[in-house]
């Protein structure tokens, strides 16, 4: 029995699900499940040279491992089979591989109804938190309630243990900057998206092997907060990384690297192995720089940066510095 988990490390867009995508072909797992949030997320997987943006759909459906939306999650029927569609027009085999927990919660029409207009927090207007609201206030809907939902569904328990070979990929959605309880409140989503809610969804923490934490070398934030500083090097940085959101299309706001925050998500989290994306954006651009101890450190070049967030990291931790054109 055994359990990674793809986690986002930052306020999301990390590339979670490059990583997740990765991790399922060159490993056997025989489960890949999505344990928090809902079609909020937008995860951006290049398959075979196509592209493709999956919302509810756990990235395992793409090497035909079996793929599970657990209980933590919240789902859209609309968005769901809108997804099932757009996957299976693409010849990606969905029958027997992808599965929901009977206990994860709905969001309904009503739901998406109410976001429509939401400003104060600048949501991905999906729904995500009234249903997550109702589902805490025991006024929601299981998915086990909807018939259409029927042939998807599953139950965790059995599923989970009553076999001694489970191989479970856990892929997080959104990042631990936009966790309801370790976020900037109330700028944060409406889920857990740490470690510690892996385990709400049937997984055994002593399964647990590896933590792969997912960043930037810089950072992206979308919401109503301000969050980037008011200077043209960071228009700069959106165009180079293409920093506009895969759900909404919202211009992503940029910032340096927070080399505190990440620590803090790293022993939060308990990150093993922590993936630094888009290596290849700094150096077009050209600007080397992070926050540490609320400094602004301005590094001479790539190698110079990598070091000195490599140094500062405890060294029991496996580090990958990444690239956003490796497109696996
Ligand atoms: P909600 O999750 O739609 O309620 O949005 C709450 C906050 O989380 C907003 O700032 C959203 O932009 C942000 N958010 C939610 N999902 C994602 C995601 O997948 N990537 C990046 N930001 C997200
Ligand atoms: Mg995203």
């Amino acid at each position: 029995m055994l359990a990674d988990v793809v986690l986002g490390i930052q306020h999301g867009d990390e590339a979670k699900g490059k990583v997740t995508h990765y991790l399922s072909k060159n490993k056997d797992y025989t489960h890949v499940l999505r344990f928090n949030g809902g079609c909020n997320a937008g995860h951006t997987i290049y398959h075979e040279g196509r592209k493709f943006v999956t919302h509810h759909i756990p990235a395992g459906v793409f090497y035909g491992i079996k793929s599970i939306i657990g209980p933590g999650c919240v789902i859209s029927p609309k968005h769901f089979f809108e997804e099932v569609k757009e996957l299976q027009e693409a010849g990606i085999q969905l029958h027997g591989k992808l599965f929901i927990a009977k206990n994860a919660h709905v969001i309904t029409e009503n739901h998406l109804v109410e976001e429509k207009m939401e400003s104060k927090i600048g949501t991905t207007r999906r729904g995500n938190g009234p249903a997550y609201r109702d589902k805490y206030a025991r006024k929601g809907i299981r998915a086990s309630e909807v018939s259409a939902l029927n042939s998807y569904m599953i139950d965790l328990y059995e599923e989970f243990h009553n076999d001694k070979t489970i191989k479970v990929l856990c892929e997080g959605a959104q990042g631990f900057g936009l966790d309801v309880d370790w976020g900037d409140y109330p700028y944060v989503t409406s889920s857990h998206c740490g470690l510690g809610s892996v385990f709400l969804n049937a997984v055994d923490p002593r399964w647990l092997r590896d933590v792969w934490g997912v960043a930037k070398i810089y950072e992206t934030y979308v919401g109503a907060k301000s969050f980037e500083p008011d200077e043209p090097v960071f228009q700069a940085l959106r165009d180079l990384g293409e920093e506009y959101g895969a759900t909404t299309g919202r211009p992503r706001q940029c910032n340096w690297l927070n080399l505190n925050e990440l620590q803090k998500s790293i022993t939060l989290n308990s990150v093993n192995k922590l993936v630094i994306n888009k290596m290849d954006v700094v150096r077009e651009l050209g600007q080397f720089k992070l926050y540490h101890d609320e400094k602004l450190v301005d590094l001479e070049g790539e190698k110079e940066m990598c070091d000195y967030i490599t140094a500062q990291l405890p060294n029991n931790i496996e580090i990958f510095f990444s690239e956003d054109k490796n497109r696996i």
